[in-house]
């Protein structure tokens, strides 16, 4: 039976209820682990069995208790990262290890035996400074670089392992028929081979397999990272029961400052104090659990001095332990270093940065068709329009609503005409109906994930009863990418996009709202062991089945609510059901930080608020903030009023126009952002620590922060601001304002007068900011509009910045080198154009029209412009500040027809 409207409210309205989650102090594993208190640990190391090979050190470690020895690997990996793994010597059954998210096997460098003492073995890496200290007993590992103790391993002896065990025969074997219905009355029990959470029970087939271990971070006291939650950046010492929980859960309205997951995860951790960032990435897709404990050490080298430290505990339903320890220095290198593991941002389409309009939903193709016209009529941007479920025929994904959208091909050639493309929702559960193809061919193919007892899974989602497709199997994943293809996915064409939705997996009446633990999949996996995967294949496999359809030629634009570490190589992630709510539009910015440094850089949280209606000013204040998001995108709920940008009068109208219009004169900008964010890996948006590391003032700042490392942006986020507490950081820097030029009087904090219509933005002396001088209806109507070229200079009288474009759709970039990526200089009176990457070429007709120079101290008598070793002098108009560049010139031509011409101006 297919839900009515009705049934599908009353649904959301059981998933606000807070008692249909965990907390800590239900998950059994959680219990067990917390038995072992921080102290001495139980294992030693047999410093016997070291081996040491080209690439790697194994040892193993002893229990006291149990003595069963884990087997130990510890990897030097190339730039400064460390690995270790730790599994059973000899298991009853292989543990899950995590596939598929390292995009290759690290290249490891030579560990050597530097020193060995009793009970102690000293390892040293060939190419760096840096060491590995094995203490035997207790077993503890410790890292150091540069002589500086980094981190310690087991330091607080938590290493914890539950050895696979047959099952005891006396096990009751019909208790799982009988749940009882609350878990109160099982508070005494372990949950070692079955668990009950309210009316629900979890079968355990291998029984207890949970691991975890400890970390101490020393002089560390700030840490960040391990999305996604509802949370301050800040990471928060965590109390008994208040773990920060890692368990991708459809949490509609999800609270804000709540440590339970949300829709993804990313189980990496960054810690950062002034000369250093570290990171520890644990590569586990179960159920994680992390506590943090900061406290201050009395020192080692200064005694009676305190120096901070962070403890950090991880502790993980099942799988092995499979850490990277990553040791920076810098905020950058970490980012390298864990994008060298798990890959670096796509390079998304040029169109999908530019501004997104989705409800659930639109209606119909009239429908669409007048939202399209609006944009043009109130000459508002935009490129994407969004389906929601409700355009396919009784949420069968890849098929349509006959009656609604008789002809989505012409709707779509609509569009196509307009330059603008297409966004359907794709949800994984797929509708349990014999004359739907999708499902019958999945089912004869047997791509659906299992119950338990070997039958295809079906549960309750948007379509009634529905089975699961089975993402973690290349083989479903091939079939799915397939489905996207224009024979098959009929009324497609290729400016449709797709968007992944419910894909923790979201599954209605189930514990937890997700699919039960004891589930199987592909290799005979248990659920429990692939849950926070679940979301990342099925992205991967869309993206995939995009890039299919195009003959491998276009870039794919998919958006997931659910993730893993390593989402960013398949597209774009949202923070999913947030509210109309000022609370909401203020932890957006956190949120969306937070995923940032995580590798995601394509972020974005539902412009207005989800849940819910926005007044005028709440609304207008969140077009303001998303204009300097990453991924911008409007979004409402099915009961929410319609809240197109042009229905709150026109004075509302105009400041969200010029919003949205600023977003797109910045598109160059925040294009070359993204360039740098898929090849160097570097946020695009950073917490000002990043670019401050050693400014301690920035190190817990969340309602402000840098695009890319010029524009600090602090969005309004209270409710009839009329002024704003700025922080502009750094004794030597040079701000501006982003809109009015003006320098402003010093760094440090300043309190900011603002209207409804002020987007506080300021750019930073010694950068150089690439801008389209004016919009277009979309970003293809764009291409030929020329660029300005913003040049702020610092207390040096330097500045420096770059440009990168291409065709903004294809692979022509990476295949043939078709891109443009220019260099711009400003260093003692010279401002200069040059080639930042010899390889790329690409033609365009664009030319930099404007070249706007802030801070210089006198104005120019004189300008010369020179090309090609000639020069001429051209005239600058002192009293009007401005000197126009006769001649089309550029230092430096290769491959390039972007010439400047018109004029500079001095400000
Ligand atoms: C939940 C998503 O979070 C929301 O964005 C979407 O509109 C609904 N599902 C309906 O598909």
């Amino acid at each position: 039976m297919e839900p009515n409207k009705e049934e599908e409210s009353s649904v959301q309205d059981e998933a606000v209820d807070k008692s249909n989650f965990k907390n800590c102090n239900h998950i059994a594993f959680y219990r067990r682990q917390k038995l072992l208190h921080p102290g001495k640990s139980l294992y030693q190391a047999l410093l016997d069995s070291v081996t040491l090979s080209n690439d790697s050190v194994k040892l193993q470690i002893i229990n006291e208790k149990n003595k069963v020895p884990l087997l130990v690997e510890i990897y030097a990996i190339e730039s400064n990262i460390f690995r270790i793994k730790i599994n059973e010597v000899s298991s009853l059954k292989s543990r899950y290890e995590v596939p598929d998210v390292l995009i290759k096997e690290p290249t490891t460098q030579r560990l050597s035996l530097s020193q060995k003492e009793a009970g102690i073995l000293v390892l040293t890496c060939a190419s760096e400074d840096r060491k590995l200290h094995i203490i035997a007993n207790p077993f503890q590992i410790k890292l150091e670089s540069k002589d500086e103790t980094v981190l310690s391993v087991n330091a607080n002896g938590l290493l914890y392992f539950e050895h696979l065990q047959p099952p005891p025969k006396n096990r009751s074997q019909n208790k799982e028929d009988t749940p009882t219905d609350s878990f109160q009355e099982n508070q005494e029990d372990l949950g070692l081979w079955q668990e009950k959470f309210g009316s629900f029970l979890d079968i355990k087939e291998n029984g207890p397999s949970s691991i975890g271990l400890d970390f101490s971070l020393h002089g560390f006291e700030h840490v960040y990272g391990i999305p996604e939650h509802a949370e301050t950046l800040l990471l928060k010492n965590t109390s008994d029961n208040d773990a920060y929980r890692l368990f991708n859960l459809d949490v509609y309205r999800h609270e804000i400052h709540d440590k339970r997951g949300i829709y993804g995860s990313v189980p990496f951790l960054l810690a950062h104090k002034p000369n250093r960032t570290s990171g520890i990435f644990w590569l586990n897709s179960s159920e994680t659990l992390v506590e943090i404990n900061t406290k201050a050490e009395l020192g080692t080298k200064l005694k009676y001095t305190l120096v901070p430290q962070t403890d950090v505990r991880w502790m993980s339903e099942s799988g092995i332990i499979d850490v990277f320890l990553l040791m920076g220095p810098t905020p950058l290198d970490i980012f390298k270093q864990y994008a060298q593991l798990t890959g670096t941002q796509a390079l998304p389409p040029l169109f999908s940065l530019g501004y997104h309009q989705c409800r659930w939903n639109y209606e119909d193709e009239h429908d669409v068709k007048a939202v399209d016209a609006g944009f043009d009529e109130h000459e508002i941007p935009y490129d994407v329009i969004w389906l929601d479920i409700e355009h396919t025929n009784g949420k069968r994904y890849f098929t349509w609503d006959k009656k609604k959208f008789h002809s989505p091909q012409r709707m779509q050639e609509l569009l196509m005409r307009k330059k603008r493309k297409l966004v359907v929702i794709i949800d994984p559960h797929i509708k349990v109906d014999p004359l739907y193809t999708l499902y019958s061919q999945g089912k004869k193919k047997g791509y659906f994930v299992k119950d338990r007892k070997g039958q295809d899974f079906e549960g309750i989602c948007w379509p009634g009863t529905s089975s699961y497709l089975d993402f973690t199997s290349p083989e479903v994943r091939e079939w799915y990418a397939d489905q996207f293809d224009f024979k098959t996915y009929k009324g497609s064409t290729d400016i449709l996009f797709a968007w992944n939705d419910m894909n923790e997996p979201s599954v209605f009446k189930e514990a937890e709202l997700t699919l039960p633990r004891d589930a199987v999949h592909h290799g005979n996996w248990e659920h429990r062991e692939v849950h926070n995967l679940y979301g990342f294949y099925q992205q991967m496999a869309t993206a995939e089945g995009l890039i299919k359809r195009s003959g491998g030629q276009k870039r794919p634009f998919v958006l997931t609510r659910s993730f893993f570490a390593g989402s960013q190589k398949y597209g774009a992630v949202w923070t999913g059901d947030n509210a109309a709510d000022w609370s909401y539009l203020k932890i957006s910015i956190p949120m969306l930080l937070t995923l940032s440094i995580s590798g995601i850089s394509f972020c974005g949280a539902d412009v207005g608020g989800f849940i819910g209606d926005p007044e005028p000013d709440l609304l207008v204040r969140w077009y303001q903030a998303g204009a300097y998001q990453p991924f911008f995108r409007g979004h409402a709920n099915i009961d929410s009023k319609r809240r197109e940008p042009w229905l709150f009068g026109d004075e509302n109208t105009r400041i969200i126009r010029e919003a949205i219009r600023e977003r797109y004169t910045l598109l160059p900008y925040l294009y070359s952002l993204f360039y740098r964010a898929h090849t160097t890996a570097e946020p695009v948006m950073r917490p000002l620590w990043v670019e401050f590391p050693k400014e301690q003032e920035t190190f817990a700042v969340e309602d402000e922060y840098m695009l890319g490392n010029a524009l600090l942006v602090h969005p309004v986020t209270e409710q009839e601001a009329t002024t704003v507490n700025i922080l502009l950081p750094g004794s030597d820097e040079v701000w501006y304002d982003f809109r009015r030029y003006r320098q402003l009087d010093c760094p440090g904090t300043l309190k900011i007068p603002v209207t409804l219509e002020s987007i506080p933005v300021f750019q930073r002396g010694g950068s150089v900011i690439p801008l389209k001088t004016t919009v277009g209806r979309s970003t293809e109507w764009m291409t030929d509009i020329s660029y300005e070229l913003h040049v702020a200079l610092n207390s040096k009288d330097f500045a420096i910045g770059e440009l990168y474009l291409d065709d903004g759709h294809s692979f022509q970039y990476l295949h043939k080198k078709e891109f443009l990526h220019r260099k711009f200089t400003f260093h003692k009176n010279v401002f200069s154009s040059s080639c930042a990457d010899e390889i790329g070429q690409y033609h365009t007709k664009c030319v930099v029209e404007k070249v706007l120079i802030l801070g210089v101290q006198k104005q120019p008598t004189s300008v010369t412009a020179s090309f090609q070793g000639k020069k001429r002098n051209i005239c600058a108009r002192k009293s009007e500040m401005e000197a126009k560049v006769k001649s089309s010139c550029c230092e430096d031509q290769r491959g390039v027809s972007c010439s400047w011409s018109d004029y500079f101006l001095f400000i």
